[in-house]
């Protein structure tokens, strides 16, 4: 294997202080479908993924989120056991369809009020919500109408934005428009392997676009319905991509590929225009005309902090004829995620991998939050999602002991300090998920919570990471 590649895990910091900067902030993260359950209840309608998980053949085990981990019904619960884990902060998102179900008109005041009893809960304990506006459930009559990829739901998200401003504006600072749009654009509708599964790789490229959009138009709307204070921002999941050799040919293969990944999505967001590049790698298949005047000023509003993603590294090469193999760690699909780009292949690099099958590669963090520090001067970062899957079960003492997510946090975390050290300007982390829960294709198949889930009854049962971890945002200071 090229030496490209390699792992460069961080060296471990020689000053003994492991300790993070003052108000580091401390955190778990969740999304409405994935966790709440109660799919038809108090109003909501379905949205994508409740239409996606009831085609055969979709999800494994044709798992749904009708039940989910019931957080509907348990959120008081559950933010009792945010306060014994000391977190200071939750980031969750809003289901669309519970608070405005047909994506038009007035708010369901049932939804929104699920969503002010659980913050008020989350301010009493002291805990900060970060609310996510849109974590990947589009009511499904939006879709009806032509999904992401059709103008006019940019502005319907706007709308919904502000509904969900005037009804937390009191009570929430911290706003993320949309979560990983780069997975509802080229997963739901390119590779298919997402809501509403379509594959149709212009249809990902227009819907790319009109998710920037949304962005834009909501963090206006947001701006017009929120106190001063309110801080805005968006998460991405950024693939952090290494060429498999030095060659020029894989060179080109990580630039087009982080084309389609993250400047596809950091272009005009941050620096207020699409990647010329990005525009010629597709030219065959779109003029982009898609793309009126004045948009990507609209879309590149100031943001208050910038948030990442990051699970592992993305390696690739230029394909060798018939090698058409995929481990871009999504899940496979005759249909390629990749617009143009059918002709890279995707390599697992060699080490250990978690039950996803994802490489586990912590210097892949820092060296991204080195690039965002020197791409984007002045933009704060915050983690909003990291963390880790295993085959975890409960032990005939009731215990479920994970190590392996223990050393997965403990290594990513040395990375992200590392980085701090080395100028990187990171506010806060999110570990996914607080919670076992819905793991989208996946089902309930694999268990990224801190705290395992017992599906038939409900029972939660914290993990030893969530042991770990509590130590670790008491303190604010990684053990040795
Ligand atoms: C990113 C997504 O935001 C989240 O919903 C998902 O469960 C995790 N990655 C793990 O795949």
């Amino acid at each position: 294997m090229a030496a490209a590649i390699l792992k460069q895990t961080p060296a471990r910091t020689t000053s003994a202080d492991r300790t993070f900067p003052p108000g580091f902030l401390w955190g778990a993260a969740t999304a409405a479908y994935q966790i709440e359950g109660a799919a038809a209840l108090d109003g909501r309608t379905p949205s994508i993924w409740d239409t996606y998980c009831r085609t055969p053949g979709k999800v494994h085990n044709g798992d749904t989120g009708d039940v989910a981990t019931d957080h509907y019904h348990r959120w008081r619960e559950d933010v009792g056991i945010m306060t014994d884990l000391g977190l200071g902060a939750y980031r969750f998102s809003v289901s669309w369809s519970r608070v405005q179900p047909t994506g038009r008109g007035p708010a369901v005041q049932k939804g929104l009020d699920f969503y002010r009893r659980l913050t008020d809960e989350l301010l009493e304990a002291d805990i900060k919500p970060v609310v996510t506006l849109y974590h990947w459930d589009l009511p499904q009559e939006i879709e009806d109408a032509g999904g992401w990829p059709e103008r006019a739901t940019a502005d319907r998200f706007a709308e919904y934005a502000a509904l969900v401003a005037d009804a937390l504006g009191d009570r929430v600072e911290s706003w993320t428009t949309l979560n990983e749009p780069w997975c509802s654009a080229f997963l739901g509708y390119g590779s298919g392997v997402h809501a509403p599964g379509r594959t149709d790789q212009v249809a990902a490229l227009r819907a790319a676009h009109h998710l920037n959009l949304a962005h834009g138009k909501a963090v206006q709307a947001l701006r017009a319905h929120l106190p001063a204070r309110a801080q805005m921002s968006i998460t991405l999941n950024f693939h952090h991509v290494r060429p498999l050799t030095s060659g020029p040919e894989d060179a080109d293969a990580a630039r087009r590929i982080d084309a389609l990944a993250n400047r596809v999505f950091t272009g005009p967001l941050v620096n207020g225009a699409y990647p010329a590049d990005l525009f010629q790698d597709t030219a065959h298949l779109t003029d982009w005309s898609f793309v009126r005047d004045g948009d990507t000023s609209t879309i590149h509003q100031p943001l208050d902090f910038l948030g990442v993603n990051y699970y592992t590294p993305t390696v690739v090469s230029v394909s060798q004829g018939a090698d058409t193999r995929r481990s871009d760690g999504h899940r496979p699909s005759p249909h390629s995620p990749w617009p143009g780009s059918d002709d890279v292949a995707f390599h697992l690099p060699p080490g250990e991998t978690t039950a996803m099958g994802w490489a586990i590669d912590p210097s892949g963090l820092h060296d991204l939050l080195l690039r965002l520090t020197n791409d984007f001067p002045g933009l704060p970062l915050v983690i909003t999602e990291n963390g880790a899957a295993f085959h975890d079960y409960v032990n005939p003492a009731g215990e479920v002991h994970d190590p392996e997510r223990i050393a997965y946090l403990s290594g990513h975390l040395t990375a992200v300090h590392q980085a701090i050290e080395a100028g990187a300007d990171v506010r806060g982390y999110f570990l996914w998920s607080l919670l076992d829960n819905f793991e989208w294709g996946y089902g309930y198949s694999k268990r990224f919570g801190a705290v395992y889930v017992d599906y038939p009854t409900g029972t939660r049962i914290p993990k030893s990471s969530a042991r770990w971890y509590a130590r670790v945002a008491r303190t604010g200071t990684l053990p040795e």
